[in-house]
């Protein structure tokens, strides 16, 4: 929209309203919404028709790792086959030589690693019902740029993370935890692997990235990622320093604990709940190419800056939060 561009996305129907993220661009009717759903290629066809795009960005999918293991055939309908759908439509509506097409492709594909730090050259070695329908949608991509020389590319991205970040993805989950757990609207905080290894990137310079892979002049797939690993504890330490609480973890595997060092109470505890059937831990991306060939500055927002702007919106969440169940004694 910075741009210029007239957006238009996709929306699923659902009973309730699912537009929270978006509802300060709705109210400027800054984006134009169209209802529809990946794994209904007719209504896909229907608006690439209707809006003639210059460009895609294919965003969609069933996102979370772990709960891909409960609906694998669903990830695998919409992350795989719901990237044929859009190439196909693109084709059938005659926009094969105009349109440019970004597909979300995923650390998520190098999985149980090959190669450390992972780049583009590296072999995917998917981990997990999701990464095995996105490495579908990576070739399927591919394939169309060879077979029909459309401008059909891949961002193969690391985590990226921002304060609009679904609740249940980790980052989130601490930062929303910290803040709560600061305001005392929460006991503890529950995680699973604390030794995964990450390379957390800010969600906004990366869309960045995103625009730039389309703009440029031949179509080609970038590994976008900061060039930094930190593991989950490191991640939860940082947050909860970044709202006043410092953590100290002590023991190993379940039994570990990350513990408020002024009070000496259990904050973090490890719940096997949260472990994946196979857990990919050890992503660290190269953004040697994205840096080089597109110009892309890789540590625009770092690490840090990333936590503390997270665990800051989180806190002014939770202290609002607060402050109204205060209020509410008060008229009760
Ligand atoms: N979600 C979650 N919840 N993850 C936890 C928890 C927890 O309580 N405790 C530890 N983890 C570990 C996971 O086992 C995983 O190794 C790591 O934290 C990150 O998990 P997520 O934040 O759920 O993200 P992800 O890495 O599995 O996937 C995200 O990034 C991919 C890009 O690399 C998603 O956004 C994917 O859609 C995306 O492709």
């Amino acid at each position: 929209m910075e741009k210029g561009y007239e957006v238009h996305g996709i929306i699923r129907r659902a009973s309730i309203s699912n537009t929270a993220r978006i509802d300060h661009l709705i109210e400027k009717n800054a984006v134009i919404l169209h209802d529809g759903d990946l794994s209904d290629s007719s209504g896909i066809t229907a608006i690439i028709r209707n809006v003639q795009p210059d460009e895609i960005y294919n965003l969609a999918a069933q996102s979370h790792v772990q709960v891909s293991f409960d609906v694998p055939e669903y990830s695998g309908d919409v992350d795989a086959l719901g990237v044929l759908r859009i190439l196909e439509a693109v084709r059938n509506v005659g926009l094969e030589k105009t349109c440019r097409i970004y597909q979300a492709s995923t650390s998520e594909l190098f999985g149980k690693v090959e190669e450390v730090p992972q780049r583009e050259t590296t072999p995917f070695h998917p981990y997990s019902p999701y990464a095995v329908a996105k490495q579908y949608g990576f070739w399927i991509t591919k394939e169309y740029r060879e077979a029909y020389g459309m401008f059909a590319v891949n961002g193969i991205l690391f985590n990226h993370e921002s304060e609009r970040r679904g609740e249940n993805f980790v980052t989130r989950k601490i930062t929303l935890a910290a803040g709560r757990i600061a305001c005392s609207l929460q006991e503890k905080l529950q995680l699973g692997n604390l030794d995964s290894l990450r390379d957390w990137g800010y969600a906004k310079d990366y869309v960045e990235c995103m625009w730039l892979i389309l703009q440029h002049d031949t179509p080609e797939d970038f590994v976008i990622a900061t060039g930094e690993q930190h593991t989950v504890r490191d991640f939860t330490q940082k947050a909860f320093a970044a709202v006043g609480i410092e953590l100290r973890f002590e023991g190993s595997g379940l039994e570990e604990k990350g513990i408020d060092t002024k009070t000496g109470k259990v904050l973090v505890e490890v719940n096997e709940a949260w472990y994946r059937p196979t857990d990919v831990d050890n992503l660290w991306g190269d953004p040697t190419k994205a840096r080089t060939v597109l110009g892309w500055n890789p540590q625009k927002t770092t690490y840090e800056e990333l936590v503390q702007i997270m665990a800051l919106h989180d806190l002014k969440l939770a202290q609002k939060e607060a402050a109204l169940k205060e209020a509410m004694k008060g008229i009760e």
